[in-house]
């Protein structure tokens, strides 16, 4: 039998969609081929600590969940879709415990719920601090089992394959390399979601994984499908102390949540006078206030105190944090953490309805890669686990509602071989320096001028890509580069596009009005 759906990515994301599409049609009835690069061990889904932000206990409400996530979004949500995903969040929950999910819970089985950065209640569903792990565990139970599931690992996505012209045009599979033996084939399936997750590697610390360099974003730019929001990167403010640049450790919001404190290199309390909300103040203004602790001092990184939540409470609320810190000598509970801001999720991204099908006939974009309405300018903590679960299940909706039809072709092999050794000396250096200057002049504080440095020396790097694509078009480094290059590119337009700061876009001299 033919495949009807291709998903690419294995994510939180990927995975409740293939998992809602098999359950609503009775644990089989369309065959989807899931494809992605990295294992799922490997993707921003199984890091997440935090937990999912849902209405779930009677003294909170759908009103007051939906009025944070628009505050936390500075006016750039859309309320309906919003309104939507709330709503739909406790239902989210109810079917992850009715598979088997082990939220942390008190004796009486009523759910206990953490307080994160912009929350006006405690609502983040939780397991310890490894709440993606254990939404994975359950997923990829389901996945196993559905009977017309087929996943393949090792599969770089490298392009969309589409058909017609104008209104006609449509999504109608996708091209891959494999991994392991570099060879190209074509896949066609009658829809393609791409649920490809994040783009942190763009920048020099990230709490994302290797993998998420923003694949699917850059896969929709070159079949040019519209994006929204792009110039809006969150920042975490908490990412444990690392100079190396690469992936960098998180230290759950929900930390400070359980009672620790940001100070100052100097020792003072850090968001003390700052904003109303302190320690719990929504990422952006906290990540920022870090970021200028840090320039104003010359000290690389604040201190997350944690000796308000006490040692034995710590290792039991957060075991997997107090583990990492233990491994660097640090006693959680106990101890300072040293702490910096970190890229850590894209809240614009390929534009959706609010299904997630995007301007692409045939393509549908879920998860981190998607712009769907609900982040805005800002992404409330632990929305985004909400979002990789209710989305896909709408998704999932509306496409079983429809006669898919048999794609228009099979597998083509396109008698192509990638060289896939990451190795490639000069594309490795110009990574580095892309994610310097994406660091350096579209980070956390911007200035008009240096994004437009930024879009010049950018467009350098692309052209570079370009040659280095056409004289060694086989490398999957260049190809790989090319596409971060690309992501970039596209925040920094967005940013030099921004007239006012809102949320995560910050630039200086707007905000001294320079430019109004
Ligand atoms: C965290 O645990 O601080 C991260 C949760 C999130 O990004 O929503």
């Amino acid at each position: 039998m033919e495949t009807e759906v291709i998903v690419v990515g294995g994510g939180i994301a990927g995975m409740a969609f293939a998992e809602r599409m098999t359950a609503l049609k009775g644990g089989g009835g369309v065959r989807i081929l899931m494809l992605s690069k990295a294992p799922v061990e490997a993707s921003n889904s199984y890091l997440a600590q935090g937990g999912v932000a849902a209405v779930v206990l009677p003294e909170d409400s759908v009103e007051e969940h939906v009025q944070d996530t628009l505050t936390v979004g500075a006016g750039r949500c859309d309320e309906r879709v919003v309104r939507m995903i709330v709503e739909r969040g406790p239902k989210a929950i109810a079917r992850l415990l009715a598979a088997g999910a082990r939220f942390d819970a008190d004796r009486e089985g009523r759910l206990q719920l953490a307080r994160e950065g912009g929350h006006s209640q405690a609502r983040v569903v939780h397991y310890r601090d490894t709440t993606g792990a254990e939404i994975v565990r359950v997923l990829r139970d389901r996945v196993k089992a559905g009977p017309m599931i087929e996943v393949a690992g090792h599969q770089y996505v490298m392009d969309l394959i589409t058909d017609g012209a104008g209104a006609a045009r449509r999504c109608i599979g996708v091209r891959t390399v494999d991994g392991r033996t570099g060879e190209v084939q074509d896949h066609y399936a009658a829809a393609v979601v791409l649920a490809t997750g994040g783009l942190g590697q763009i920048y020099r610390h990230t709490t994302n994984p290797m993998a998420a360099t923003g694949d699917g974003i850059a896969m929709a730019i070159r079949a040019n499908v519209p994006l929204r929001d792009m110039a809006f990167i969150q920042f975490h403010p908490t990412a444990l102390y690392d100079d190396e640049s690469g992936p960098t450790f998180l230290i759950s919001e929900a930390v400070r949540g359980a009672g620790a404190r940001l100070l100052r290199p100097d020792g003072g309390r850090l968001m003390e006078g700052v904003h109303p909300k302190g320690d719990l103040a929504p990422r952006n203004v906290v990540a920022r206030e870090i970021q200028r602790a840090i320039l104003r001092s010359g000290h690389p990184h604040v201190w997350l105190d944690t000796a308000p939540i006490g040692v034995q409470e710590f290792a039991k609320r957060f075991p997997n944090i107090a583990n990492v810190c233990g491994r660097k000598g640090i006693v959680a509970g106990r101890d300072r953490i040293p702490v910096m801001p970190a890229a850590h999720y894209s809240c614009g991204g390929i534009l959706t309805n609010d299904h997630g099908e995007t301007a692409l006939p045939g393509l549908f974009a879920l998860g981190e890669c998607a712009s769907s309405g609900l982040h805005g300018a800002d992404r409330l903590a632990s929305n985004s686990l909400l979002e990789a679960l209710v989305m896909p299940a709408r998704a999932a909706e509306v496409l079983v509602s429809r006669p898919l039809g048999p794609p228009l072709h099979g597998i083509g092999r396109q008698g192509m071989f990638l060289r896939m050794d990451l190795e490639d000396e000069r594309a490795a250096w110009l990574r580095k320096e892309m994610q310097e200057l994406m660091t350096g002049k579209a980070g956390i504080l911007r200035m008009t001028d240096g994004l437009k440095e930024a879009r010049r020396d950018l467009r350098a790097m692309a052209d570079e890509c370009e040659r280095a694509l056409a004289q060694e078009h086989l490398a999957w480094a260049w190809a790989e580069l090319r596409s971060m290059v690309q992501v970039a590119e596209a925040i920094v337009d967005s940013a030099l596009s921004q007239t006012t700061n809102a949320g995560t876009h910050w630039c200086e001299d707007l905000a001294q009005g320079v430019l109004s």
